[in-house]
């Protein structure tokens, strides 16, 4: 049996304690400032995972923030988990596995990765699977722990990321309502910008693969900007719907500027586009759910709203995708 209508009905978030301050990493050693971080990127403070913390750890306050939201039955029929992540605990056991486990889930368990727009891509295959009857009810999750990843003598990938965590289900939605399109790109051909070594050593074309996170922030901001739009564009259109009947645009966190660049192509105003990066830094495939629920929580996104959510990271990679928000509550 197919759903014709699927969407996220509910919505799920967790950060770590500890908030590391700009002036923080200044005084850890970085050679850096408030000042330089805030005027390249918005970021004021990040949240950084316990020494002991992984992201199977941020996967499960995610989805037990879900549980204290919605109550316990917002499990009842799950019947997959994926978790999107670049930082999974483990290669395998997949980090989704702990979390089917910790929750005793009668369910199929994968990770995907597709580094910041993971989540967008879990949620695409997750409508896919509800669409077509394939399974009920997915948990998705997009999670990182990418504090531990960071290379402390590289000043300039180091202020930009933090932790956390966003869990969401996807299921049948009253007519109308769910996902209305999806727009999922890659071009493998801007892999050397942005990279990080698994087993592999090389790119296919020679290009090294580096040992710990390594970026050239200027193609990919501009990157970011082009896709951003564009991807933006597409999602709208291919939903059938014009830039006007989007009440709140959900752009991933990176980098204020990159937000405020798509923002001004789009003619867009401020109060339309979320914007929590100045908290919480770039938290990866975890970003556009902290936004999401925080927009949600105050009040900026209601029941009913056509929401546009964008997204672009390492691959190079980027997803947009058109939801008409219904929150089961
Ligand atoms: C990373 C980014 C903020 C850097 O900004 P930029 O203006 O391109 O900065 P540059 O790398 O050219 O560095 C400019 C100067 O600041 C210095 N600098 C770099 N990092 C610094 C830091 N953390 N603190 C202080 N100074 C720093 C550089 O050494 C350089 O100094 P120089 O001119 O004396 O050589 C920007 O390129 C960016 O946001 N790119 C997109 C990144 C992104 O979003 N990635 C995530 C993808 S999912």
């Amino acid at each position: 049996m197919n759903s014709s209508f699927v969407g996220l009905t509910a919505l799920g978030m967790y950060v770590p304690k500890e908030i590391v301050t700009n002036d923080d990493l200044a005084q850890r050693g970085v050679e850096t400032s408030d000042e330089w971080i805030q005027s390249r990127t918005g970021i004021k403070e990040r949240r950084f995972a316990k020494p002991d913390e992984f992201t199977s750890h941020l996967c499960i306050g995610a989805v037990q923030n879900l549980i204290d939201r919605y109550g316990k039955d917002v499990l009842e029929g799950v019947d997959m988990v994926i978790v999107a992540t670049s930082t999974p605990d483990a290669l395998f056991p997949q980090t989704a596995a702990l979390v089917q486990n910790h929750f005793n889930l009668e369910a199929g368990a994968f990770d995907l990765l597709a580094a910041c727009p993971g989540w967008l891509y879990a949620l695409s295959a997750a409508a896919a699977y509800t669409k077509s009857g394939i399974r009920k009810k997915v948990l998705a999750i997009g999670a990182e722990s990418l504090t531990k990843i960071l290379d402390w003598s590289d000043r300039t990938t180091l202020v930009l990321f933090g932790d956390g965590a966003c869990a969401g289900i996807v299921e049948a939605v009253p007519e109308g309502y769910g996902f209305q399109s999806f727009v999922l790109g890659t071009d493998g051909a801007g892999g050397k910008h942005l990279n990080m070594r698994c087993i592999g050593k090389t790119l296919p074309d020679g290009n090294p693969l580096s040992e710990m996170i390594s970026m050239n922030g200027r193609e990919v901001f501009k990157f970011a900007v082009r896709v951003m739009h564009t991807a933006t564009k597409q999602a709208v259109e291919e939903a059938g719907l014009e830039l006007n009947d989007i009440a709140q645009f959900i752009p991933h966190q990176a980098n204020y500027r990159i937000i405020d660049a798509a923002r001004e192509y789009l003619e867009l105003p401020e109060d339309r586009v979320v914007a929590n990066v100045d908290k919480y830094g770039n938290t990866s495939a975890a970003s556009i759910g902290l936004a999401m629920r925080e927009a949600i929580d105050d009040g900026r996104i209601k029941h009913g709203d056509n929401l546009l959510l964008v997204t672009f990271g390492a691959g190079l990679t980027w997803a947009a995708s058109v939801l008409r928000w219904y929150e089961k509550k």
